[in-house]
């Protein structure tokens, strides 16, 4: 299951991700927002950080206006690790190197082909482990 979740500014892409994912017959909860009403990212980061952090989502995908503050905010809740992508290598990485369990991207920074691109990309990719998995505990402590 992924969680996503976006503020007003990410409402739009968000929805294209939703499209995508139920396409590759992949499941998804969200967790906001739903209306294209101005509201705070720091909610929907939040959100989407508990439910990645408690096992209850696999993995989330976060959107706002440049991915930015969405990430930040997910980042503070404990066994988080939200990558903010604008392109494909880092998301790749993100994976393999780091074990982001969350993803981010600005809707004002990438076109929808291109994020499309990011997740299928990130979700796609596995972690290495070995070293990785070292640095990745030394994080977490
Ligand atoms: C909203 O205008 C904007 O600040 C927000 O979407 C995001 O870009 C913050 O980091």
């Amino acid at each position: 299951m992924i969680a996503l979740g976006s503020d007003h500014a990410g409402l739009e892409l968000k929805r294209e991700v939703m499209k995508y994912l139920e396409e590759k017959g992949l499941e998804y909860k969200d967790y906001g927002t739903c209306t294209a009403d101005s509201c705070d990212y720091p909610i929907y980061g939040k959100a989407v950080g508990k439910a990645v952090s408690s096992g209850e989502c696999e993995k989330g995908i976060l959107i706002c206006g440049t991915g930015l503050g969405i990430s930040i905010a997910a980042n503070k809740i404990p066994g988080v690790r939200a990558a903010c992508c604008s392109d494909c290598f880092s998301a790749e990485m993100s994976r393999r190197h780091n074990d982001s369990n969350i993803l981010a991207f600005g809707a004002r920074v990438v076109g929808s082909g291109l994020a499309l691109k990011i997740v299928e990309c990130w979700l796609n990719t596995e972690f290495e482990g070995g070293r990785h998995a070292r640095r990745v505990a030394m994080i977490e402590d």
